[in-house]
Parts: C-alpha cells; structure tokens; sequence
C-alpha cells in the first residue's frame, strides 16, 4: 500500500529573525511548492528582540518586488520544543551556528543543523550577510542568496524522500 507522504520541517534561524529567516521562510517555501515537495517552513531568532513584530519593512517591500510575500511574525528559537519539531534547522551564518549549537541537548540536536554554506553553490559566499544595518543591495543579496540555497535544499530533501521511498 502507498504510504502518505512524510512532511519534512524546516526551520530557519537568523539573530532578529526580522531580515534573513523570514525571508528564508518566504523564498523556500515558494521554492518547495513549485518543486512539489511537502513540507512545514518556520523561522526563529537567536535572539527575542523582535519578538511578535513583523519582519523588517525593507526586507519585506525587496522581496515583494521579487515575487515573495513574508507574512512571518518574528518569535525566539525555542530548543526544547524547536529541535524535536523540526527534521533541519538552518542557522544564516556562523554566529547563529554557534549561538544554536550551544542550545542543542543531544547529538540527534546538533545533526539536525546544517550550515548554509552547504547549501550556497552559485556564489563564494558562506553566509547570508546580515542586511539590517546597510543599504539596499544587502537585501537584494540576502533574496539572491536564498534563492540559490532554496533550490539546493529542495533538491537535498528531494533525494532524502527518494532514498527514504516518499
Ligand atoms: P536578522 O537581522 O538577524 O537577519 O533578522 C537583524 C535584525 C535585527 C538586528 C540585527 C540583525 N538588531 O540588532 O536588532
């Protein structure tokens, strides 16, 4: 018998999760929907400075004028419930990495974290740079950025549902 596809969940996480993980949110769930991939998206902050506001107008009106909406409300990244909820959780730079990595409880916890650097294949970048402070091509860099890892982590969970028969 066909076995129901399995929803895999990813979470982004970013420091005001403001600027580049909503953005994550936004761009990779378009990403995945078009590639036909079930999946649950959320995104956190390191921090709670933001906490229940709207992401960062800029980020928002650069993405609209690519074609994404960011609907996301920013809340903190929450480890005894984000690390059992989600199946990967994407820190936006190193910081991040650190900062989630000291949160997690196990090693099941740590695996679950990948660097985005695995996930950049079409520039020399290792991160997505930190928009909030610059002008705007920092934004317009942050959407080109994402784009290309949404198209790479759609084909990675592609592969794990192939692999996994779902
Ligand atoms: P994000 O950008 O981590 O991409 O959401 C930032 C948002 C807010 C601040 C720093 C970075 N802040 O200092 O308030």
């Amino acid at each position: 018998m066909t076995q129901p596809a399995t929803t895999y969940k990813v979470l982004f996480v970013c420091l005001g999760n403001i600027c580049r993980s909503p953005a994550a949110e936004a761009i990779f769930s378009d990403y995945a929907h078009k590639h036909q991939l079930k999946v649950t998206v959320d995104s956190a902050g390191t921090s709670n400075w933001h906490e229940g506001e709207k992401a960062d107008q800029r980020m928002r009106t650069h993405a609209r004028s690519r074609g994404y909406d960011i609907t996301s409300l920013s809340r903190p990244f929450l480890p005894a419930s984000d690390f059992d909820r989600f199946d990967l959780i994407v820190p936006m730079d190193d910081q991040n990495y650190y900062d989630l990595r000291a949160q997690a409880r196990t090693q099941d916890d740590v695996d679950k974290i990948m660097k985005v650097s695995e996930l950049i294949k079409s520039s020399s970048y290792t991160y997505i740079p930190d928009p909030y402070y610059g002008g705007a091509s920092g934004f317009d860099l942050v959407i080109d950025l994402l784009e290309d890892v949404s198209e790479n982590l759609c084909e990675y969970i592609a592969a794990i549902k192939h692999t996994k028969g779902n």
